[in-house]
């Protein structure tokens, strides 16, 4: 699962018993370029209290292979069963041959489930990503700037993610929603600077996502986000870290006009947060290929 989507699934397996792991396992995954030497076998018991949104259990129901009984909050509990190959009789090749034809059809369940969820989650997304598009054009109404700079940061912070590990639907709500405080923060403070911005932007967004659905999870991250974009060491997340550079990238331009080409990459190696974003806006200013 870990292999088939390494930046959007976050694994954890256990059994009714720690039974140790199995070195026919460890080579036949192996055989497979997967290397799962260092991991251990785990007991059930240990994420009771945990939340997961999928809980799978894949015993067999035999009396050798009872299964777990998971005590902790599942979204969706779904019982795929295969046999143990652990329990497999003959000779030693006999045993790692049953191991194969075992792990074989995990694999292939394990990429058609995980197709699935990727491409809802990717459509999810999506749909939200209209959604909130549509609503801070709404509320910027003829403020044609804001909407350009938000779809820009949007653009940007779209770049980064496809190979930096960060939350998509926080990373594309955080980046549509970043200044949504400016007018307000202009109509109540007289002035659309950052600390107001940061004040008045929070409250706006979150009735913004809450309205179009959004979990509390990632609401609550994005306020953040929201609530201190302009201000460095408040919150250092995966995506408060593209939000920045993304933001910074659209306002270098105007922001560092007179830079040149030493003093940008100066600027581009200090100042921004992730690996993709530096060599994106090496590329951008520069014009280094990368
Ligand atoms: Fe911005």
């Amino acid at each position: 699962m870990r292999h088939v989507g390494p930046n959007v699934f976050e694994v954890h397996s256990a059994g009714s018993m720690a039974t140790g792991l199995n070195p026919r396992a460890v080579v036949v995954m192996q055989e497979i370029g997967i290397d799962i030497s260092a991991q251990w076998s785990k007991v059930v018991d240990q994420y009771a209290r945990e939340t997961f949104d999928y809980v799978i259990t894949v015993c067999d129901e035999s009396e050798n292979n009872p299964c777990p009984v998971f005590l902790g909050e599942a979204g969706q509990a779904l019982h795929v069963p295969f046999e143990d190959p652990a329990y497999a009789t003959g000779s030693d090749e006999e045993k790692l041959d049953f191991f194969r034809t075992v792990r074989d059809q995990i694999k292939a369940w394990i990429e058609v489930f995980a197709e699935g969820i990727m491409s809802e989650d990717a459509n999810r997304v999506a749909a939200r990503r209209e959604e909130l598009i549509a609503e801070m054009k709404a509320l910027f109404q003829d403020d044609q700037r804001r909407i350009d700079h938000a779809t820009k940061v949007l653009t940007y912070a779209e770049k980064i993610i496809a190979k930096e590990e960060a939350d998509p639907l926080t990373v594309t709500a955080a980046a549509i929603l970043h200044d949504i405080g400016i007018h307000e923060a202009e109509r109540k403070h007289g002035s659309p600077s950052a600390r107001f911005q940061e004040l008045e932007g929070p409250p706006i967004a979150r009735e913004i996502m809450q309205r179009i659905g959004i979990d509390k999870e990632t609401v609550d991250h994005v306020c953040e986000i929201v609530g201190s974009h302009h201000s460095a060491g408040v919150i250092d997340t995966p995506e408060f870290r593209v939000i920045r550079d993304a933001d910074w990238m659209v306002n270098a331009p105007e922001d560092h006009p007179d830079a040149d080409q030493r003093k940008m990459k100066r600027l581009i190696g200090r100042v921004l947060k992730t690996d993709t974003g530096r060599s994106l806006a090496e590329e951008t200013f520069l014009g280094n290929e990368t």
